[in-house]
């Protein structure tokens, strides 16, 4: 029996800071930290905001949502992603999304989506059918910029996966 050993390869490319982002991107980035502002974080004190934007120019925007039952919660990606569903049905494709975090009482720091998030952000931008651009700050202090939401889960699971309905 053969085994192969396989690399599956992430690409994005990285930035040194906001002023490398184009000027549609920049507000985008901007909206993100600006969201961080509305989070509902008491429990962890860590403030995530989330800004999609759509082809229209619309921007709509997600924060973390806590709550004394911890596993209630919800994160900022995830509101975004739902917010938008929920409340603007039929809306124009989403051409971009964004990521911000900071403590309570500190700067902006890196803000990387947990895999619950990613599962759900695969899901959005498959339904759409066309890539969504992301841009997340890293832990080194840069900003990494994905073509598509796809990059972030590889072999992640989806509607494929499942028997007809
Ligand atoms: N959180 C997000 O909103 N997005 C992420 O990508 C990671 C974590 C939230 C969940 C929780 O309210 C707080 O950050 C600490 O985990």
């Amino acid at each position: 029996m053969a085994r192969i050993s396989r690399q599956q390869l992430i690409t994005f490319e990285e930035l040194d800071d906001a002023t490398d982002l184009t000027p549609a991107e920049l507000t985008l980035w901007q909206a993100a930290r600006a969201a961080t502002a509305h989070a509902y974080a008491p429990y962890s004190g860590f403030h995530v905001g989330a800004a999609l934007l759509l082809a229209d120019g619309t921007i709509f925007k997600g924060t973390n949502q806590e709550n004394a039952a911890y596993p209630s919660g919800l994160c900022a990606e995830r509101t975004a992603l739902f917010g938008l569903a929920a409340n603007l049905p039929g809306h124009a494709p989403i051409v971009g999304m964004a990521v911000a975090a900071r403590p309570a009482a500190g700067d902006f720091g890196a803000a990387l989506p947990c895999g619950a998030c990613r599962q759900v952000m695969l899901e959005y931008e498959a339904r759409q059918g066309q890539p969504i651009p992301l841009l997340l700050p890293s832990r080194a202090g840069t900003i990494m910029r994905f073509e598509s939401l796809a990059a972030l889960m590889p072999f992640h699971f989806s509607a494929d996966d499942l028997p007809p309905a």
